[in-house]
């Protein structure tokens, strides 16, 4: 097909190219029919130019909105009237001379150029059509934006003398926690490539071989339920070092953050904070103070502990639960003293949604109200568990939470594993009405040691917390087979705003260590040869230390987006339980590809 190339973009042309002949090529955005006169708004990836096609000039014309052109036209100065200031090319519009329809547009399945009206277009029926979606600035947008990161993050690695390296994709399983991604083996039937969840074995393999700064831009594939921020298939910047300490990781990650970050602020006009430093805690700390691993730094409202306040109190609930060797933890609600009993039964239930038995609460006043208590020197409590307390024990409970008038105390009592989760809902609940997630501030925290190990109730057995290569620290060696849920491991994570977005840690070395790991999580001395006999005999040639971390770059693009869902930061993403629409993938394969992998069909249900 002829077309002219483009002597502009649509997004280019101003006041001062009036007069001048163009070639545009570019989409139908929008398309306006006026008494015969065509008003055509035309896209393409830089912006929107308005086009007038007069029937006198071009003919008659019925050009169909997202339709592929490309047109020649004189730019022509708009009337004052019509001069539109929200456009960038709102001082021109172009007569056009000459019209070419390069691709006719059907009708289409959602209206791509209203967002307002995209907003309310069913999820799946946008990924099916994705290229239709993908039209949108806003998507586009997305696009450019995690496209810079990639671009900043590999300008930053490279300056610090990394080496970027693939790795395969068919490979053995590298166990993360969740399940393999299986492709058969055509020439030897029943064996089978496993995706990787993670370059984890490759990049430690990369450390043996000296390369001692490896980074991948690397797909990952984890079969494993979705949620808003989980994808089966999805990218890390993963990265490692030989000769390397956890501060020193700890350095390069923020640096590179920082800098990535505040670059992408400043390229892409985002309504964001520049980050300037990362808060740090240790995983003990972390659900102490909140009650999550990764906990939303944006605002305080930290947990504290009662325990001691109410060992002897006349609520038998809290006596009760320490009597039982259990915990009560408050967390102050500013401003909650307002809540009805309705809103604060609501916000029980959510506790309760997340494994508490109960929730119990009072307000705090500075004058008398209908059934409260004067607790001297202008105190009053009012409502939920306030008749049952002591009056120094209330005291006692305003002082520890620094709760002042108007504000209400809460609190989750019992087995103190159990009670992290609850308070971890309400403190995000409680901040969520409070307008404290603000989305203009990105808080980044480390959360450093966590445990080697896990206990799995349910398989009676320990597993990583992490991934079975992570380091024991040296001083809790000696606990490893007599108490292994005290041993610490060299592990960090990075959180932001509620949300883990890299995780790392320093790595087992030794071949004997990595044995005594693998027997901790149950891996027999034969499996752990068949398995990951490559990893314990590439530990006896001279394997350096090493260490490293693995951000999740789709999550990255969210913080900056302001996306809640990770499909929206994805090109073309699977929605339910790993389906893509736009492919109807998975999809049944031919008689004849079982037959060549020598696999049998299930038999038809
Ligand atoms: P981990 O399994 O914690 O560590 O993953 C690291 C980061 O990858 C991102 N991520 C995901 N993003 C989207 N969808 C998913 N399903 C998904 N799963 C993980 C998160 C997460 O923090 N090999 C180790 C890293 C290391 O030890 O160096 C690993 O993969 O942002
Ligand atoms: P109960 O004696 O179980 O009826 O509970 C009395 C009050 O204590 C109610 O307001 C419950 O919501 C609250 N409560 C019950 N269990 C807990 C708990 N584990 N932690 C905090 N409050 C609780």
């Amino acid at each position: 097909m002829n077309f002219s190339p483009r002597s502009h973009t649509c997004g280019e042309l101003r006041s001062d190219h009036s007069g001048q002949t163009v070639q545009l090529l570019g989409w139908a955005h929008r398309v306006r029919d006026l008494g015969g006169v065509q008003f055509v708004d035309m896209r393409d990836r830089t912006g929107i130019t308005q086009l007038m096609l007069d029937p006198q000039r071009v003919g008659e014309t019925d050009i169909k909105a997202e339709s592929c052109l490309s047109i020649s036209g004189t730019v022509k100065p708009r009337d004052t009237a019509n001069v539109n200031p929200r456009m960038a090319t709102g001082e021109i519009e172009v007569e056009v001379s000459k019209v070419e329809v390069l691709g006719t547009a059907g009708v289409l399945p959602f209206p791509v150029s209203d967002e307002e009206q995209m907003r309310k277009v069913n999820e799946e029926l946008r990924v099916k059509y994705r290229y239709l979606d993908l039209r949108r600035p806003s998507m586009l947008r997305r696009l450019a934006i995690r496209a810079s990161a990639i671009k900043r993050i590999r300008a930053y690695l490279d300056e610090q003398g990394f080496l970027e390296v693939e790795t395969p994709i068919i490979t053995r399983s590298s166990p993360e926690g969740a399940r393999d991604y299986l492709v058969p083996y055509r020439l030897e039937p029943g064996q089978f490539y496993a995706l990787p969840q993670s370059p984890q074995q490759y990049k430690q393999l990369l450390m043996v071989g000296g390369i001692e700064r490896y980074y991948q831009i690397a797909k990952c594939f984890r079969d494993e339920s979705q949620r808003a921020d989980r994808q089966p298939e999805f990218t890390q910047l993963d990265l490692e070092m030989s000769f390397v300490t956890q501060e020193q990781i700890i350095e390069l990650m923020e640096g590179l953050t920082i800098e990535v970050i505040n670059g992408l602020i400043d390229e892409f006009g985002l309504e964001k904070e520049k980050i300037e430093s990362f808060t740090r805690m240790t995983y003990d700390e972390a659900l102490l103070l909140y009650g999550s691993d990764k906990p939303d730094l944006r605002f305080g409202l930290q947990i504290v502990d009662a325990t001691p306040i109410v060992a002897q109190s006349e609520f038998a609930v809290f006596r009760g639960t320490v009597e039982d060797g259990g915990k009560v933890r408050a967390l102050r609600y500013p401003k909650g003293a307002s809540q009805s009993r309705k809103d604060m039964s609501a916000l029980e239930d959510h506790a309760k949604d997340f494994g508490a038995k109960g929730m119990a609460w009072f307000a705090v006043e500075n004058q008398a109200a209908e059934g409260s208590r004067d607790l001297g020197n202008g105190v009053f409590i009012r409502g939920g568990c306030s008749k049952f307390l002591g009056e120094a024990e209330a005291l006692a409970l305003i002082a520890a939470t620094k709760a002042e008038a108007g504000d209400a105390i809460v609190f989750i009592a019992g087995e103190y594993s159990v009670t992290h989760e609850p308070l971890n809902r309400l403190r995000l609940a409680i901040a969520e009405k409070l307008g404290l997630r603000d989305r203009r501030k990105l808080a980044f925290g480390w959360v450093l040691d966590f445990p080697l190990v896990e206990w799995n109730p349910d398989e009676e057995r320990w597993d990583p917390s992490h991934h079975p290569f992570t380091s024991p620290k040296a001083s809790d060696l000696e606990f490893l087979e007599s108490d292994p849920a005290r041993v610490r491991a060299d592990c960090y994570d990075v959180v932001c705003n509620g949300t883990e977005w890299a995780s790392g840690s320093i790595r087992i070395h030794r071949s004997d260590i990595q044995s005594r790991v693998f027997s901790l999580i149950g891996v027999d001395q034969e499996t752990q040869r068949e398995r990951f006999g490559h990893m314990l005999d590439a530990f006896t040639f001279g394997a350096p230390p090493h260490g490293g971390i693995a951000p999740g770059i789709d999550r990255l693009v969210m913080f900056l987006t302001d996306d809640d869902n990770i499909r929206e930061v994805i090109a073309f993403p699977k929605i339910g339980s790993g389906y893509d629409p736009m492919m109807d993938a998975p999809s049944y394969i031919d008689p004849q590809q079982w037959a060549e992998m020598g696999l049998q069909p299930p038999s038809k249900k």
